[in-house]
């Protein structure tokens, strides 16, 4: 598996399983079990997604079942809007007793505004300043390895590196062929921050474009494994996510080829500015 070398000094493997929607204990247990056999080691969960206390169960039957400790494994999950300022800190050690973990190897900050103000609320910064400084203390007393934002835009990030004592590690936005966001992906590269991407298959949909259904059939690849492998080829992280042990797995097996150059040009000029997600670029 290839992993990336984050700033902290800690690495991270470059594709992860999602989990969002991925509810209840035997769903949870079944992924997982899948992922795991297909060789994932890294899990994207949320306090919003429900199933942290799921995912913690599972791993505790998991790890030793495929032979795994905790260290083997490399766990993200992230701060809810509605926990932003004052209540950070608490919702963080909540977080942690939900996975049943020592430890999370990176915790995000979901979103930039909080849950209830307007997004235009000039509070939010206010709020995620707070957001942010409760977590560079978790950081510090070993609960947290590293530490990230989620649906930044390059003002969000650049006001947080104005305040930050401890630089972000990850920044994870949704980005795909539909959606390619050059401005973070270059910002992110001359911070010395990876970019992670999220809805890398357009939350199932790109799979049907005709253009990466084309590119597919020239490798022998499934259109998913190229939409992948288009993100991953430019050292962007991913976390597909899929309840289906045969989608599990399909969406693993993407290090036994390479795109051309031209096919990731012809892949990246699909961009039309489409969301599948949240939009971030109005939240103050
Ligand atoms: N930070 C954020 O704000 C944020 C926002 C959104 C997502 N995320 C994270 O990113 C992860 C991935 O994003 P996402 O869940 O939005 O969407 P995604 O990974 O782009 O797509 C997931 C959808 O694609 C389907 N799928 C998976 N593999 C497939 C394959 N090989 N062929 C055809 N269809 C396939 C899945 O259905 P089946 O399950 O039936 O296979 C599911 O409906 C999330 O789970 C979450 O962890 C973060």
């Amino acid at each position: 598996m290839q992993t990336i070398k984050l700033n902290g000094d800690v690495h991270m493997p470059i594709l992860g399983l999602g989990t969002f929607r991925v509810r209840g204990y035997s769903t949870v247990y079944q992924v997982l079990d899948a992922a795991f056999q297909a060789g994932y080691r890294s899990f994207d969960t949320a306090t919003v997604y429900q199933n942290e206390a799921d995912i913690g169960k599972a791993l505790k039957e998991l790890l030793p079942k495929h032979g795994l400790t905790r260290k083997d494994i490399f766990v993200t999950s992230k701060l809810a809007p509605q926990d932003h300022g004052e209540e950070a800190e608490s919702a963080c050690l909540r977080s942690l007793e939900q996975l049943d973990c020592d430890y999370i190897d990176l915790y995000l900050i979901h979103w930039p505004g909080k849950q209830g103000l307007k997004s235009e609320d000039p509070d939010n910064k206010l709020h995620r300043q707070k957001s942010w400084q409760a977590m560079e203390k978790l950081k510090e007393s070993g609960k947290f390895r590293v530490i990230g934002v989620s649906n930044y835009t390059v003002e969000h990030m650049n006001e947080l590196l104005s305040h930050c004592r401890i630089k972000p590690s990850v920044l994870q936005v949704e980005y795909h062929p539909l959606l390619v966001q050059t401005d973070l992906l270059n910002f992110c590269s001359s911070a010395g921050i990876h970019l992670q991407a999220y809805s890398s298959l357009g939350v199932g949909k790109l799979v049907s474009e005709p253009q990466i259904i084309k590119v597919a059939g020239k490798y022998r690849k499934t259109p998913s494994q190229v939409l992948l492998k288009w993100a991953v080829q430019q050292g962007i992280g991913v976390i597909p996510k899929s309840c289906n042990p045969e989608r599990i797995k399909e969406n693993f097996m993407i290090f036994d080829f390479s795109l051309s150059e031209e096919d990731i040009n012809t892949i990246s000029s699909l961009h039309s500015g489409t969301r599948y997600c949240w939009d971030p670029t109005h939240v103050a």
